[in-house]
């Protein structure tokens, strides 16, 4: 029936219309040709960046016609798209197709006013929706669908994970889980597009960014919202200074050094967030860290956010991160699982302390991958000899130069299955020399440590750090002894599910089960401990699978 409204179709088009839609015919094979060539990280963070200016972000009634909504802010101008999400509350990010459908939006739009409090004269592009007329009538019920923030109960995950094939499929469902959506990643941009009209108010020339995991194309739903502040614009270009005969006054003048000024500029911009940005909370400046940086909370999207400025290598790493996550698809796969598993079994924590990071623990697969035989990632090294012209990045002295068009970059010939690769991570770490040697992605090779931190990762850009620092020794010999443990509980346990038993297997079972405290001499580990959670765990485990086989009569 498509293929004959179809046929209906053009037969009613005049000959205009059959030349258009044959030159869209063209068009679209053109695109797609566009689309199959993988795009650069700049490229990606460009259209992104200018898609969010084009967006607001509106609080909503609970119940709500979504077909009267979209009709009263199409009067501003035409809707690109739309979604919604819950977040103390319902909001609302709606994409306009031109950005001065914004300010018509904002022209027809009042202040609410209350006794005590005091509006600051601030166009912002977050609404709150009031109107009486848009509430859902009796004849409709539909309700709005929500899209999820937050990743899956880890007990949800658990009984999906029973439900697959193999290992390799357990880990892809964890990262199809776990890693960010599409409308979360725009909430992202979103988010610093929104910053970026409190900064820019004072500081026009500068851009906000998000770096570090809402980029690197390792994000997990939940995680951090990195920002950069980039004030390089604002700063000028230095060579015209020598050249020019009239000089710019300008307070900075009187920092005493860069840190000084970006300290400066932090802390001003903290108290704008704090006192101009609707719904961001919490703000702290953290100015005395190596990298300093404003913590804040910006409830209506709900993301934690750390923003820095003069942080430049950091969005290079970010770039870096992305080309290998782009590579390959066993990479990310391979980072989701690895890090779930950190996850779960308390490896890595929310709360700073000495716990191997995420970020640390990115490296370490990378470098793993880097070390297959054929490998499966390049070494930095080796990114670096494929740079062209425009690649060149030399940053506060520090050489950040690798290739940026992922096409450039051979695809490797290593076949291995994630099966494989899981299971010789956690062996290859499990038997790792971390008391001598260091990581060092740049060569993919083993070095003896410069120092004695418990766990060297040298930082990709800034050779002389260390970006596991934070890490004790005592963290350090936790991930020996479960890279072990779960390599051992891998190897014996069933690979794939069994119609014969309601045990969890693969994945399933290295996120379950229970820590030892014997430093790794025991393999005891794998009869597992059951703490409460871990026991009530299973029971639900068990109680739904038994279920599932008498719904489906599989028993
Ligand atoms: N970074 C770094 N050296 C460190 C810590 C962080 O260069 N020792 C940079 C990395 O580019 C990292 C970014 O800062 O991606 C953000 O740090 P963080 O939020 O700790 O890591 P993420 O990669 O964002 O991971 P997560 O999802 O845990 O936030
Ligand atoms: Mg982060």
């Amino acid at each position: 029936t498509g293929t004959a409204a179809a046929t209906a179709e053009t037969e009613h088009l005049g000959g205009e219309a059959v030349v258009a839609a044959a030159a869209e015919k063209l068009c679209t094979s053109a695109d797609s040709e566009v689309s199959s060539r993988k795009k650069t990280f700049s490229e990606v963070q460009a259209e992104r960046k200018e898609q969010a200016k084009r967006m607001v972000l509106i609080n909503c009634p609970v119940k709500m016609s979504e077909k009267k909504f979209l009709q009263y802010l199409s009067l501003h101008g035409k809707i690109e798209n739309h979604f919604f999400y819950e977040s103390f509350g319902t909001f609302a990010v709606v994409e306009f197709s031109n950005g001065d459908s914004i300010a018509s939006l904002q022209d027809a739009t009042s202040i609410q006013r209350f006794r005590d409090e005091y509006p600051i004269p601030f166009k912002t592009r977050h609404f709150t929706l009031t109107l009486k007329k848009l509430s859902r009538q009796p004849d409709d019920q539909r309700l709005l669908h929500h899209h999820k923030q937050s990743t899956i109960p880890t007990s949800d995950l658990l009984q999906k994970l029973c439900r697959a094939n193999n290992v390799s499929d357990q880990l892809n469902m964890v990262m199809d889980e776990c890693q960010l959506t599409e409308e979360n990643t725009k909430l992202r941009f979103l988010t610093c597009s929104l910053i970026q009209d409190i900064v820019g108010a004072y500081f026009p020339d500068s851009t906000v960014k998000p770096f570090g995991s809402s980029v690197n194309s390792f994000g997990r739903l939940g995680c951090d919202l990195d920002i950069f502040l980039d004030l390089d614009e604002t700063k000028g270009d230095n060579t015209r200074r020598k050249t020019g005969h009239i000089n710019m006054e300008y307070q900075m003048k009187r920092a005493s050094s860069e840190r000084i000024a970006t300290q400066k500029i932090l802390s001003v911009v903290s108290e704008c967030i704090d006192n101009f940005g609707p719904g961001c909370v919490g703000v702290q400046k953290i100015l005395n860290a190596r990298v300093p940086l404003v913590k804040f909370s910006h409830q209506p999207s709900g993301f934690q956010c750390d923003l820095t400025a003069n942080n430049r290598i950091a969005i290079r790493s970010s770039e870096l991160l992305y080309i290998y996550g782009n590579l390959d698809s066993r990479v990310r796969a391979l980072v989701f699982g690895v890090r779930c598993w950190d996850r779960e079994r308390k490896i890595t924590s929310r709360i700073p302390g000495p716990w191997i990071t995420n970020f640390s623990l990115t490296m370490m697969v990378l470098f793993f991958l880097q070390k297959r035989n054929p490998p499966i990632i390049p070494t930095l090294g080796q990114l670096k000899n494929l740079a062209g012209a425009g690649d060149n990045h030399i940053i506060d002295g520090h050489d950040c130069t690798f290739v940026s068009d992922l096409n450039k970059i051979k695809p490797t010939e290593n076949t291995e299955t994630l099966d494989v690769l899981l299971n010789d991570f956690l062996e290859y770490f499990g038997n790792f020399d971390f008391s001598k040697n260091s990581i060092n992605l740049r060569t993919g090779k083993m070095q003896n440590k410069p120092e004695s931190s418990p766990l060297f990762i040298q930082n990709p850009f800034e050779q002389t750090l260390n970006i596991s620092k934070n890490v004790d020794q005592t963290q350090v010999k936790r991930f020996v002894t479960l890279a072990r443990d779960s390599a051992w509980i891998l190897q014996q346990g069933e690979k794939g599910p069994s119609s014969h038993s309601s045990q969890p297997w693969g994945m399933a079972a290295i996120l379950l089960a229970a820590t030892t405290n014997d430093g790794g001499k025991s393999k005891t580990a794998a009869r597992v401990q059951k703490s409460a959670r871990i026991k009530n765990l299973l029971d639900s485990l068990t109680f739904n699978l038994n279920t599932q086989k008498r719904t489906f009569g599989t028993q």
